[in-house]
């Protein structure tokens, strides 16, 4: 989709349509008020029939509105106006996105930037339906071959007059259309199912990013490098699949060659059946999305580098499929992981844990600032915090208090649990360093008290997302979560060294 500034007369625009807010009730918005002067009283009169009170969600499309040039004028329910907060305000321009293109309006004229909730700006706005209008837009057809319904709204435009808000704007929308893309690319890769999106697809997805940008570079280990790296834990994962692992390194380098960089490392299981400690069946295919953290870190890192972020990023992806066979790791079987401390697999179900351990010792020698690992890693999580928070744990809270405001920031949010140390116990094993479960209590702690025995050396946080990556039911699909968060938080950063400077 295309996003363009413009500075126009309202109502005199040639075009498809035209979008203004109506705030509950019945009150226009600036823009809608300008657009009753052009029509000579025409929304108010409408507004006074009773067609559109003004509540959040409610749309109207009016055709041939009096004394205007555009064909129609889409007016969007705003709700209470010391109600719009940042969330109303997307999900205001969700609402209109998906008006607009149920219509089959191809181009349209947006003036709901101008209702920024308080405490933010323009751009804000602008970046904001940027991301929300794409995201609204967003389908998966690449595996139909009929019926595709490809979303129909082709061009946005917003219409401003002052020379700095047009700057201000226009690097809000590159930077929208950049945390869009990245969006996207993650929501693909999640949606595409685990005979497409093996851990090789993942490699060459990474290539690919890394042809297109300059300041990328790649890196994909073998098996036979990870046996040299001695990364058993992952190893032990991947033996039961005839799909050949792979560790994926990708480094953008946007900063100076001595900044420290931010590490992203995202679980990459492309298909988690369980393994010899089987998942039942119901569902099981939502399974393939149990890669939706490396999608997400390809995501993030596809949005920076479209940016250009000043600073530098590496994403780390460990991959391979999670599947029963005659050569699969068993109940009982100790590993030993990179780290050289040994693991009792007490259930193969519990595998993202293992991958990840590997990943995060490998990372040390990066000598990294912060170290973020994104993992679909407990169904406990879902249970916890549901579909709206990704958990959030770490042993840092300088680093916990920056991914929260990102989520805050971003409406991507995360929700902190505790990393107690009295849940080190549930870890216990009698025959190796460690079991990699640690019991039906307190499940996603657990697993990230796991990890935090291979971040030791690291500034870390870990993201389970397990319940945010994506939806269920007649709305199954990948959310794209938590590109926007990551991306915030690499944006802050550089905002952060920039005042430091
Ligand atoms: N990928 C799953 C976690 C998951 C389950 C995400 C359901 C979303 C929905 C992970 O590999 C897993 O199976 N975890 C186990 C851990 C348990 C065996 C300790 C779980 O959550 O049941
Ligand atoms: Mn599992
Ligand atoms: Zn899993």
């Amino acid at each position: 989709m295309e996003f363009l500034v413009k500075s126009t007369a309202i109502g005199k625009q040639q075009t498809p349509c035209v979008v203004v807010g109506i705030h509950e009730t019945r009150r226009l918005t600036p823009a809608a008020q300008q657009l009753d002067k052009v029509s000579r009283g025409y929304l108010t009169t409408i507004l006074k029939r009773g067609d559109i009170k003004g509540k959040s969600g409610e749309t109207l499309m009016l055709h041939n509105v009096p004394w205007t040039q555009c064909e129609r004028v889409l007016l969007v329910g705003c709700g209470k106006k010391k109600e719009l907060d940042a969330a109303a305000f997307g999900k205001i321009v969700a609402q209109a996105a998906t008006a607009l293109d149920k219509a089959g309006v191809k181009e349209a004229y947006c003036y709901l930037p101008e209702l920024a909730p308080d405490g933010h700006d323009l751009p804000w706005a602008v970046r904001r339906t940027v991301e929300t209008a794409a995201d609204a837009l967003y389908r998966f057809n690449q595996l139909k071959t009929r019926d595709k319904q490809n979303a129909r709204l082709r061009r946005m435009i917003f219409d401003l007059d002052d020379p700095d808000q047009q700057r201000d704007a226009r690097r809000a929308i590159r930077e929208g259309k950049a945390i869009a893309k990245g969006r996207a690319l993650a929501k693909d890769l999640a949606n595409l199912p685990g005979n497409h999106c093996t851990p090789t697809h993942l490699a060459e997805q990474a290539k690919g990013l890394a042809e297109h940008h300059p300041a990328l570079t790649v890196k994909v280990l073998d098996e036979k490098k990870m046996e040299a790296l001695n990364m058993g834990a992952l190893l032990a994962v991947a033996r039961g699949s005839r799909q050949p692992a792979r560790l994926i390194v990708l480094e953008y380098q946007g900063g100076g060659k001595g900044d420290k960089p931010c590490v992203l490392v995202g679980k990459g299981i492309t298909f988690d059946s369980g393994g010899i400690s089987i998942k039942p069946s119901p569902a099981m295919d939502e399974m393939k999305y149990d890669m939706c953290g490396a999608a997400s870190v390809l995501g993030a890192l596809c949005a920076v580098a479209e940016m250009r972020l000043p600073l530098n990023v590496v994403g780390i992806i460990p991959s391979c499929e999670n599947l029963p066979d005659g050569n699969a790791v068993k109940p009982g079987d100790i590993v030993t992981s990179m780290s050289g401390q040994t693991i009792e697999i007490l259930n193969t179900d519990a595998e993202g844990r293992l991958i990840l351990c590997d990943a995060l010792t490998y990372s040390e020698q990066f000598d990294p600032d912060t170290v973020i690992d994104i993992a679909t890693l407990t169904g406990a999580c879902v249970i916890a915090l549901g579909k709206h928070y990704s958990g959030l744990l770490g042993n840092d809270e300088q680093l916990i208090g920056d991914i929260l405001a990102a989520g805050e920031a971003s409406g991507d949010v995360a929700w902190q649990l505790p990393l107690g140390k009295d849940y080190q116990q549930q870890l216990k094993s009698n025959f190796a360093d460690m079991a990699n479960i640690g019991g039906r209590e307190g499940g996603t702690i657990t697993a990230a008290c796991f990890l935090s025995r291979f971040t030791e050396k690291l500034t870390w946080a870990h993201l389970d997302i397990a319940g945010t990556a994506w939806l269920g039911g007649h709305k199954k699909g990948a959310t794209g979560r938590p590109v926007p968060l990551l991306v915030q938080y690499l944006i802050d950063r550089c905002n952060k060294q920039e005042r430091q400077e």
